[in-house]
Parts: structure tokens; sequence; C-alpha cells
């Protein structure tokens, strides 16, 4: 009987557990593999902390991750050749066919390395609710995130409007604006500020002005963790993450806003809610379509490969495509342009 190796590392996001669900499920019934999960991320592929996997009842809706996840790099830090032995050994020790490795970008690079360093057979597995990886339209967790802030969104309106205040929703993402953006259009915020769009206080404050000669009694400005100021591009990466550390661009602009406007301003920082909890229904089928296709996989020794989602099919893409690139949101993405032509501002 083959034996396959899997671990899910980085933040967590919804969908994690039916992805290895899928992937343990289809492995047993297409190949008759056994599954062995590794717990925090690559730390438990380090230390061997490990179970067999056999039954997955019950986690398809589950949020957070059944083997833990953690944000272990064996390339980065001390004891960085003992680490990369532990892990060889392990793997050989548990005579593995395969290693599945679940995360996000940084996740991906570490497994790319792994199969070029260490020549460990590696099929990864997208999932972030940032939508930041390259070779895939989508990864898992996005959804959900996405339709936790839509929510969250829609009960700000009320008493955004009560009070008429402007409301900063500050909603995760990193350095792509991918849940701004979809999040601010369903949720029918009036602003979207995201990395993508270096932004000007100034068109800001322009905005909600313009809004209140519209009579318009509340503005709701939805802002991505990683959007940066015009007046921020021009720091050099430390002194931006030193400006950031006390202060977030979401409590900067609410701040801002008080200053150099007659109106209140409050901010809602979303935070870790976008991740936690059951996974959607979109996210839940992503992460099971995408982990039933490891297994064939693996059984071709096809490896070296993201399964990615790609024009509504899941596709093997090369792991030199996936690991060092970043998902942005480009300039002409339909979202954006239909958030532009029904009045949106950008900021910019
Ligand atoms: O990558 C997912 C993410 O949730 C980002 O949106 C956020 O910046 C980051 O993780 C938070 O990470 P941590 O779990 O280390 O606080």
């Amino acid at each position: 009987m083959k034996k396959i190796g899997i671990l899910t590392s980085g933040g967590d996001a919804p969908g994690l557990n039916a992805a290895i669900r899928g992937v343990v499920k289809s492995a047993k019934e297409l190949h008759n593999m056994e599954t062995v999960g590794f717990y925090f991320g690559f730390g438990g592929l380090i230390d061997n902390n490990y179970t067999t996997i056999s039954d997955t009842s019950g986690f398809l809706t589950k949020g957070g991750t059944m083997l833990k996840t953690s944000r272990i790099k064996p390339f980065k830090g001390e004891n960085k050749d003992e680490k990369l032995r532990s892990i060889l050994h392990n793997y050989r020790s548990h005579d593995l066919s395969a290693l599945v490795v679940i995360g996000g970008n940084g996740t991906q690079k570490t497994a790319y390395s792994l199969q070029k360093e260490l020549g460990l057979n590696i099929i990864t597995l997208p999932k972030t609710i940032d939508n930041d990886i390259a070779g895939t339209d989508v990864s898992f967790g996005f959804s959900s995130a996405v339709d936790i802030a839509t929510e969250a969104i829609d009960r700000i309106h009320s008493t955004a409007s009560s009070h008429n205040r402007v409301m900063v929703v500050e909603v995760m993402g990193h350095k792509a604006g991918w849940i701004g953006l979809h999040a601010g259009l369903s949720s029918g915020s009036d602003v979207i500020l995201i990395p993508e769009i270096p932004f000007s206080f100034k068109r800001v404050y322009e905005c909600i002005n313009k809004r209140v000669e519209q009579k318009k009694d509340s503005t709701i400005i939805c802002v991505a963790e990683g959007a940066i100021s015009l007046d921020e591009i021009e720091l050099s990466i430390s002194e931006l993450a030193g400006k950031r550390k006390f202060r977030s661009i979401g409590q900067r602009l609410a701040r801002k806003i008080e200053k150099h406007t007659p109106y209140e301003s409050r901010l809602t920082v979303l935070g870790y809610v976008q991740r936690g909890g059951s996974p959607n229904a979109f996210d839940r089928n992503l992460a099971t379509i995408l982990g039933a296709n490891v297994a064939n996989l693996i059984e071709a020794e096809n490896f070296g490969n993201m399964v990615g989602y790609i024009d509504n099919k899941a596709q093997a893409i090369p792991l030199e495509q996936v690991a060092g690139f970043l998902n942005v949101v480009k300039k002409d993405n339909p979202v954006m342009e239909a958030c532009r032509s029904i009045g949106i501002s950008f900021g910019d």
C-alpha cells in the first residue's frame, strides 16, 4: 500500500479540513493509498509529530485545520541543516510516495525548495483567504472570507446611518486587495482602498464631502490592511513597517478623517473572524475538487505541481510558475471596472 504525507502550513483558512478530507478519501478510494498527517505544518515534519488519518467524518464543514498549522520555515533561522536532515529522514522512514503541502504563498515557496533541494515528491494545494497565489484563479478560503466581511459591513451600514458617521472597515488581504475589492463591492461600500492602487487622503475627504452634498447621511470605507497612501509610497519597507507597527492604515485613516473633515469617524478591524469558522459552500467544493485531484497526480508520478483552479477546472501547475509570484488585482480587473462604473471611489 502506498503512503502519502500531508500537512497544512501558514495562516489557517476556511476549507482546509475539506481539502484534507478530499485528499484522504480520494487517495483511499482511487488508489488504496494511506495518508499520514503531520501536525503544525513543517514543524511536524521536522519533529515527526504525526497521525494516520483514516476517518475524516464530520470535517467537511469544520473551520480551522485538524492537522493544526504554524508558520515554521525549515529553510530559515537557526539549525537549518539539522531541520532539513530531519525532514528527509522522516519522509524516508515513513516510506512516503509523496508529500501534499497545503498553504499560501510562503508555503508554496518552501514546498518548491523541498522538492528542488531535498528531492521530495511534492504536490501542493492553494489555500489562503488573501487569494494572492499565482497559478490559480482562486484559492480556497477567499470566498468564505468575502462572505464574512460582507455580512459584517452590511451591519455597519445601519449604525453608520444612525449616527451620520464615516465608518472605516479594515479587512485582511496582506499585500493584495482581493478581499477589499470583493467585499467592498458586495457590501455597498462607497470607497474601497487596496494596495494595488495607492490612494490620496485628500481624494477620500473629497468623496466624503461629495456624499454629504448629495444628502447621503453616512459613508462606508472598506480598506485593505495593505492599502498604501501616496505619501507612504516613498517610504522604504522598514520605514513603512515602523509606521504601521502601532497604527494600522485603518486607524490612521479614521483619525485623519476626523481631523480633516467635520464628520465623526469610527474604525472596525474585522481581523481573524475572516479566517475562522465554517467554510461556505463554494470553498467546501473548491477544496474538495482540488484535493480530489491529488491522488491521481501522485499515482502518475506527476510531482512538483500545485493543483490550481483555472477556467473552472482543476489543473496541475508547475511549482516554478507558482513559488515566488504574487497574484494581485490588476488595473483592468472587471470587478474593479464595475466598481468604478457605479461610482465607487478608489481614492485615486
Ligand atoms: O495570509 C492570511 C492572513 O490572514 C493575512 O490576511 C494576514 O495579514 C495574516 O494572515 C495574519 O497572519 P497571522 O496569523 O500570522 O497573524
